[in-house]
């Protein structure tokens, strides 16, 4: 695999063991369409699959809602004299795989030598519109190198890999072009899939349809003279036939590329190889984005894989939510709709367990209900509850949190007054019914599960508190800015005032929940080198009695709150939890970068640094298959600007504390504040916005 300057290339590929990973970390997508970087002739190893942002389906017997995997309109096979070129039993003379960042394509260089000696060179190109919210392309190219013989190229869309078991396939009867129609079986969605084709070389030729049950595909066959180049162009899209020309369409594409490159990139001076990281991490970024929200949000593997079935957690505020605010605010601004759409749904949920206001599903779908199973099957067929969607109550107070910063950002009114304070108070409500008062006079929240989903129900768990704390004020905030004053108010400003926090004022360390000091010390140094997470080691229980820690969670707080602690008081917590993170989720390390970043400790935060922008690229969970891990993009992006450019904001400003790593000469990128967007350049002397 390398990666250069703007494009990831897997050479030679085709290994059964990485095939499904590669075919996610070289995905492609628009925030509304998003598909696996599959061969598109398909093999046994591959695992190709499309996604549409809000096409969520249930059976009457499933717990909750997913993602369903629509047809598959990458497919292509191509026939030398009736024999179907193939990478498994044939001679490859060179088969690469790349992903263009620049232009968000994915090209496909690959020379055949089949049983006869022919050898076929095939060029394909296949592109998800970031200007067109329905629209998809591929482009094949294919000359007969040293042969003149009958070829057959059948393009079209594969249902097979569709979940019929959620779509019905309704038999398209097309003519001139090929199409796919599904309806969902148990709702009441359709979904066409449109492919149209042209032949560029218009050589005589024979055209013709083919629909069946396992898809619809358009056929050409020609005689293909040696050394002649033909060009196969094909449009697809979603509910609607393609009327454009494949080149008007493409040129948008690519023009809107370039666009989103100037606004989104981050130029790191001084290493080649942590710029194309983030390069990685900006073009998922980017294409998780473009056409989200509003009815759907990003899911924790984006639109690239199946794992946690398309559902939306927290990882969108926290970890995605900062690059768009800053660099792409009307996309901050849909993803927030989102939230504020589903908020029926997070009502329903806080009266489903018996609360007030409103309680975001950890596990997001597009009604805003609780998506989260209540079980899980571990591999050895031990079934054990699944408590996150009814205990990890932070999500309400993140997204409270992740409203303010995209008002304090950009200075939106119409969205603060017309629709985030409604989702402010309503969580403030939420957050008021769950808290107790207790004999201390002091405020707990008790039995909740913190980002550190590693010690369930715990009481009092200092991030949660945190971020509760900050849903009251934001929402007194907010009061004030609409001129309500009422008794409701009242009672939020007292339990800010007395809300238990964890912090011990003598040592300036916060207790991650109570309890926490008295469990047992594992020195996790003891355990490295280690592929696997330390719950895995040794055992839910056991990790449960120890002080090991999934993930951030002190951590965090200090992260999103940097501007209010002290140096010190950070380097104090970041020195006594660094030791006791596992980092058994994907979203620590980025956070250990900025934190260590923000408090001096150049070297412990590259080396974070890089640990997080590898997480796909060195398939360092060994799930990458599954999905792109969203989240870690954007704490590439963050570490960059927030830990190392050492970006911090409120209301009335931004300001910079850069510590740049060693062999970083300067750091370039853009931000938007308040509406006008800024150019950053730090170097070691200087600090330069325009
Ligand atoms: C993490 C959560 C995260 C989820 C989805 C879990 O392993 O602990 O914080 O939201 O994965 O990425």
């Amino acid at each position: 695999m390398g990666i250069s300057d703007l494009s990831i290339t897997i050479e030679k590929s085709f290994s059964h063991l990485r095939e499904r990973e590669i075919e996610s970390i070289l995905s492609l997508g628009n925030g509304y369409i998003g598909t696996r970087n599959s061969l598109e002739e398909f093999y046994p190893d591959c695992n190709p699959a499309s996604f549409i942002g809000n096409m969520y389906v249930q059976g009457p017997d499933d717990e909750f809602n997913f993602l369903v995997k629509i047809p598959d309109w990458t497919r292509i096979k191509i026939y030398v004299d009736d024999e179907l070129l193939n990478l498994r039993t044939q001679e490859v003379i060179e088969n690469s795989r790349s992903v263009n960042f620049a232009e968000g394509i994915a090209v496909r260089e690959w020379k055949n030598k089949d049983k006869h000696g022919r050898i076929t060179n095939i060029k394909i190109l296949k592109y998800i519109s970031l200007a067109n919210k329905n629209g998809m392309g591929k482009l094949l190219v294919i000359k007969p190198e040293n042969y003149t013989g009958n070829i057959r190229v059948t393009t079209g869309i594969d249902c097979g890999v569709a979940e019929f078991g959620y779509l019905l396939n309704m038999n398209s009867e097309s003519r001139n072009f090929a199409l796919v129609h599904m309806k969902t079986k148990y709702s009441d969605r359709e979904l066409k899939i449109f492919q149209k084709s042209t032949f560029e070389a218009k050589d005589v030729h024979i055209y013709y349809i083919e629909n069946s049950y396992n898809g619809s595909y358009e056929n050409f066959e020609w005689r293909a003279e040696l050394g002649k180049c033909y060009a196969i162009e094909s449009l697809c899209s979603l509910n609607g036939h393609p009327m454009d020309s494949f080149d008007k369409n493409f040129d948008q594409h690519k023009a809107k590329w370039a666009e989103r490159w100037q606004e989104s990139r981050i130029l790191i001076k001084g290493n080649v190889y942590d710029q194309r990281l983030v390069n990685f991490a900006t073009y998922h970024l980017v294409n998780s984005g473009e056409f989200s929200g509003n009815s759907c949000s990003i899911p924790a593997r984006n639109l690239s894989g199946e794992s946690y079935m398309g559902h939306v957690f927290w990882d969108t505020e926290m970890y995605l939510l900062p690059f768009f605010i800053l660099t792409k605010p009307e996309i901050a601004r849909a993803l927030l709709m989102y939230r504020y759409n589903t908020l029926n749904g997070a009502r329903q949920n806080a009266i489903n367990e018996g609360y007030k206001g409103a309680s975001y599903a950890w596990e997001s779908t597009d009604t805003g209900l609780e998506a989260a199973p209540s079980v899980a099957i571990l591999p050895n067929g031990e079934v054990i509850p699944i408590l996150s969607g009814k205990h990890e109550i932070h999500i309400s107070p993140d997204i409270a949190y992740t409203v303010w910063k995209y008002w304090e950002a950009t200075g939106d009114e119409d969205f603060l007054v017309n629709y985030g304070a409604e989702m402010i108070f309503e969580t403030a409500r939420y957050c008021e019914s769950y808290i107790t008062k207790e004999d201390d006079g002091l405020y707990h929240i008790n039995k909740v599960i913190g980002p550190d989903e590693y010690h369930e129900l715990v009481d009092d768990n200092a991030y949660t508190n945190y971020l509760v704390r900050n849903n009251f004020d934001v929402a007194i905030k907010t009061k004030e800015k609409l001129n309500i004053k009422d008794e409701e108010t009242e009672r939020w400003k007292e339990i800010t005032d007395k809300i238990y926090s964890g912090l011990n004022p003598k040592t300036g360390l916060y207790e991650q929940f109570k309890g926490y000091y008295n469990l047992e010390y594992i020195d996790l140094n003891e355990y490295e080198p280690r592929t696997v997470p330390m719950d895995v080691i040794l055992g839910r229980e056991k990790t449960s009695k120890t002080q090991v820690v999934k993930q951030a969670d002190v951590l965090m707080f200090m992260f999103l709150f940097g501007g209010r602690f002290s140096k010190e008081d950070v380097a104090i917590n970041y020195d006594f939890y660094e030791k006791r993170c596992g980092h058994g989720s994907s979203l620590s390390p980025s956070i250990h970068c900025i934190i260590a970043a923000r408090t001096g400790k150049i070297q412990d935060a590259y080396r974070y640094f890089l640990k997080n922008a590898q997480i796909d690229i060195g398939n360092e969970f060994g799930n990458a298959a599954g999905g792109v891990h969203i989240a870690s993009a954007g704490g590439a992006w963050m570490s960059v600007v927030m830990g190392f450019a050492g970006l911090y904001y409120a209301e009335d400003g931004f300001w910079f504390d850069p510590h740049l790593p060693e062999e970083w000469e300067s750091i370039e990128f853009s931000i938007v504040w308040k509406g006008e967007r800024k150019d950053i350049y730090i170097d070691r002397e200087s600090i330069i916005a325009t």
